[in-house]
């Protein structure tokens, strides 16, 4: 894809690399993902303890371009202090760390937690990786994104690069970044299925497991930080899922932070999802509207399945007094029904899967719907509390910071 989307993300008006994160932390995914613990009032609570843990990715500040890290620095309505802030990369210079590094110091001097991205494909040498970590630490950096980076494959091809992938980078260097200072490591995880030849759920999961085993291994946490979805079911799955095998390989105490896109005018997300390579058949409308046919609540037996996955026998417990379901009691359901999930079958390789991506923008154009991610919200805050979302503001800092807020102040979305 690299060369179309990175003409087509020019002709957008972004930069290069492709996908970014959706992200939720689980502190204890194994609570996390289960037990009958839903309802109304713990949503409710449970939204806006998300709201407060929320994070965001900003672009790096240039001399030439202003970045989002020094205007989610201005914005009245910034994060709560000690709040994780991503750092992108977005050029391809390898000079660009200046800048990633200048942005983490500014944010580390208001009291954030900055995360800068460190992709693989741009580090040709093993001292462009020191230099850099060294850089990115004295900025005040205690935690870092490991991805490969749009171009690692060509690079790759190339013979370009020091280290071929995230895996080759940990074994070489995770205990030097240790010793620099770091003391967590982001991986990238992809919760729906990307349409690339030969991916494999079950094969892509078992390379995060190995990225997270040498993280762990070094004396590091290990967060798994992960690309934005639209499917509320498949995110579900998916959490659940790699929380089990985590579990169950004996890697414990690895966070999440599911990736959600900010509120985005719907053209746009559109075409964002497209560069991407997200999965976009529920971005608008989203799954739970298309179950409720447009209504704000429906007896199970009016419901439509739209991807839930669900039987009407799964989903009347969880109708509310007026015997009705909501958004509130299909998250509810989603999150906490067991085994109604399907892994896509006949692929069978990971793709050539890169890093998170970047396209953060503050733009707000037109009057087009504004497409807020409810669905993906309600279900998290269904997973209960202990999960944090991180923000990609494709549709602008200003709108994806006043949702945050609006989550904070248990305000309806
Ligand atoms: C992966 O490779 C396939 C086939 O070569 C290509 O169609 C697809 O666009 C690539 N995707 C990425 C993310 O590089
Ligand atoms: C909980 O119920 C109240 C009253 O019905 C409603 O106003 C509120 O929006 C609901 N909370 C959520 C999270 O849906
Ligand atoms: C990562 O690179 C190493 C070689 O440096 C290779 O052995 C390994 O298979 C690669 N892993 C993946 C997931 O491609």
């Amino acid at each position: 894809m690299a060369s179309a989307s990175r003409a087509r993300a020019r002709l957008a008006g972004y930069l290069p690399p492709c996908w970014a994160l959706c992200v939720v932390i689980a502190r204890t995914p194994r609570w996390a993902f289960q037990g009958r613990r839903c309802g109304n009032t713990s949503l409710q609570r449970n939204l806006q303890e998300l709201g407060r843990r929320i994070s965001i990715e900003v672009n790096p500040d240039s001399s030439k371009n202003g970045g989002t890290g020094s205007a989610l620095l201005r914005s009245a309505e910034r994060l709560p202090p000690k709040s994780s802030i991503f750092v992108n990369m977005v050029k391809t210079e390898v000079d660009h760390f200046k800048d990633v590094a200048d942005t983490t110091r500014l944010l580390a001097d208001e009291g954030y937690e900055p995360i800068p991205h460190m992709p693989v494909s741009r580090l040709s040498t093993a001292e462009e990786f020191h230099g850099t970590l060294d850089m990115l630490t004295e900025a005040g950096a205690r935690q870092l994104l490991l991805v490969g980076g749009n171009d690692l494959r060509q690079r790759n091809a190339q013979n370009e690069l020091r280290f071929r992938n995230v895996s080759a980078l940990l074994k070489a260097e995770a205990k030097s970044m240790k010793a620099a200072g770091i003391q967590t490591v982001a991986l990238a995880g992809l919760p729906d299925s990307p349409p690339w030849p030969g991916w494999d759920e079950k094969v892509a999961t078992r390379v995060l497991l190995e990225k997270v085993r040498l993280v762990l291994e070094a004396g590091l946490k290990a967060e798994v930080a992960s690309q934005f979805c639209f499917n509320p079911r498949q995110l579900v799955h998916w959490l659940r899922e790699t929380a089990t095998a985590l579990e169950a390989e004996g890697l414990h105490g690895v966070t999440f932070r599911v990736g959600v896109a900010g509120p985005t005018r719907l053209k746009r997300l559109r075409r964002i999802a497209e560069i991407c390579e997200v999965p976009a058949d529920f971005l608008h409308p989203g799954m739970f509207d298309l179950a409720l046919g447009g209504h704000d609540r429906v007896a199970a037996e009016g419901l439509e399945d739209a991807g839930l996955g669900l039987s009407q026998r799964d989903l009347s417990p969880f109708a509310g007094e007026d015997g009705c379901l909501g958004r509130p009691e299909l998250a509810c359901a989603l999150a906490e029904v067991e085994g109604g999930f399907e892994v896509p079958a006949e692929r069978s390789q990971t793709g050539n899967g890169s890093g998170p991506s970047v396209f953060v923008e503050c733009q707000e154009d037109s009057e087009e719907e504004l497409v807020i991610p409810k669905d993906l919200l309600y279900v998290l805050a269904a997973c209960d509390g202990n999960l944090a979302v991180n923000l990609y503001p494709f549709g602008g800092l200003t709108q994806s910071l006043s949702m945050a807020k609006s989550l904070r102040a248990g305000e309806p979305l």
